[in-house]
């Protein structure tokens, strides 16, 4: 017998968008994210999410991909339950791990003019769902944000960092959150599975600032997570902590709320290798420089693709003699965590990864797939960045550890952010305890 199990709650938002299709006619798109009831009593789970898309609702779960499941659509019209049979679609990104993401169709019946609450159950359960303990009064996920929106976003580019677990390099953290802001970001959402108490402190201080939103990530209670990303690589039922629906969650998220979107990790920065607004005194926002710049060269509605350049934290060099390091603080020492500007030489370019670990910066309204390294699903799909336009800076453990320094190639790009990035720096570090109060600025 085939029955989905306990079905989990990840996300309370329905999001509606203007899709531009095929030829120049406008669909109209609405986009759910919900969960439903719980169909049965084992520890295993699905995590539903749902978007609505002309007449169906579709629904982005995390499935147990061996299993083929019937699915009942329970959707709330006006008060009235309807019922519908969904079909259900695995993403390819699944890394042969046992459960993936799936998109589960659900048409909407006639007679449903407006969908307030939905959710997914197993056909096998012939009551679930249905019976009357169940219809008094419309259950499942609340549809919000209806209305369709094609300008004026509360925010002009969002990042969606995903997951965050055992994570403890806060330094890094509060210089890559600086970083963002000085290029434009007016919002990171963080799925957040584990961290450190002085991470935790950094991220409410940004929570209660407006920067940052923390999405609980904790796919771990139900289901088994991988941490890597191959089932090779760490045991576990599912790729990296549940990445892609997280990923996922957040372009759906935050389709109606911000112009752009940017897909990559907190030690990942892209930057632009020229921005006239970088020599302004207060406010540098590059990437509002950037967009309309690729939009010109590569097309609107676009992914664009960066180039990964990985900048070894185990190599600490001085920058060439022509140039000068910004002082630092000193006591960023006793910060835990990497110091970006302490790495500014990056490996090679090899051909073997060269096209492989880019990351994204897309209009969400043109998507319907996210995945780690680009989009599975996309209404115009990506374009390549020149790396003389912009390109990633990535500081991490080496991908190429058997190089010696002197193989490796100086980027001091970051340094002309430093006299804005260091006393910021320094004022969030301090306002956190995390320096002492008469450091210098
Ligand atoms: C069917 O659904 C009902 C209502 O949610 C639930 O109580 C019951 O355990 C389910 N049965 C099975 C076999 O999953
Ligand atoms: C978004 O960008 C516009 C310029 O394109 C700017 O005027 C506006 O202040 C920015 N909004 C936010 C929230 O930063
Ligand atoms: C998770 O996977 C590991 C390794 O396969 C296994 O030992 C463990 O029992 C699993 N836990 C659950 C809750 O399935
Ligand atoms: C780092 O912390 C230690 C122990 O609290 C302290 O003695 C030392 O002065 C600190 N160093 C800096 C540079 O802040």
């Amino acid at each position: 017998m085939i029955i989905i199990k306990v079905i989990v709650c990840i996300s309370l938002f329905i999001f509606t968008v203007h899709l531009k299709l095929l030829g120049s006619q406008w669909y109209n798109m609405a986009t759910i994210l919900l969960c439903s009831m719980s169909t049965g009593s084992t520890k295993h789970s699905n995590i539903i999410l749902i978007v609505l898309f002309l007449d169906q609702v579709r629904v982005i779960a995390v499935v147990l991909r061996k299993e083929t499941v019937a699915y009942h659509c329970l959707l709330c019209c006006q008060d009235q339950l309807h019922i519908s049979d969904g079909v259900s679609s695995v993403h390819t990104d699944h890394f042969d791990f046992p459960y993936g993401t799936a998109d589960i169709m659900c048409p909407i019946p006639s007679g449903c003019e407006t969908v307030s609450h939905i959710a997914v159950t197993s056909a096998a359960n012939k009551s679930g769902g249905t019976d009357r303990s169940h219809t008094s009064g419309c259950y499942g996920q609340q549809v919000k944000n209806q209305k369709v929106k094609s300008d004026s976003f509360p925010y002009n580019f969002t990042v969606c960092l995903s997951t965050m677990f055992d994570f403890t390099n806060v330094l890094q953290l509060v210089q890559s959150l600086e970083m963002l802001q000085l290029l434009g970001v007016n919002r990171v959402v963080v799925y957040k599975t584990s961290c450190s108490p002085e991470t935790q402190r950094i991220l409410d201080y940004y929570t209660h600032k407006g920067l940052v939103e923390v999405i609980p990530w904790s796919l771990s209670k139900f289901i088994n997570v991988s941490r890597g990303w191959l089932p090779s690589h760490g045991p576990g039922d599912i790729h990296y902590l549940g990445q892609i629906p997280a990923l996922n969650d957040c372009l759906y998220r935050y389709m109606y709320q911000s112009k752009y979107m940017a897909l990559h990790d907190i030690d990942e920065l892209i930057l632009p290798q020229s921005c006239i607004m970088v020599q302004y005194k207060y406010f540098i926002y590059c990437w509002l420089e950037l967009l309309p710049q690729l939009e010109k060269k590569y097309g609107a509605d676009q992914c664009y693709m960066f180039e990964n350049n990985v900048f070894p934290i185990t190599v600490t060099l001085p920058p060439p003699t022509s140039q000068t390091l910004p002082l630092q603080n000193h006591h960023w020492q006793n910060v835990s965590g990497v110091n970006i500007l302490a790495h500014l030489y990056h490996e090679p370019i090899i051909p073997e990864t060269h096209y492989s670990n880019f990351k994204i910066i897309v209009n969400p309204r043109a998507v319907y797939r996210a995945t780690v390294h680009g989009l599975l699903k996309s209404v115009k799909g990506c374009a390549w960045v020149d790396r003389n336009i912009a390109r990633m800076y990535h500081t991490r453990d080496p991908r190429q550890p058997k190089l010696t320094p002197n193989q490796l190639i100086y980027d001091g790009r970051l340094l002309s952010y430093s006299t804005h990035l260091i006393p910021a720096v320094n004022t969030v570090l301090r306002e956190n305890g995390l320096l002492p109060e008469d450091s210098i600025q």
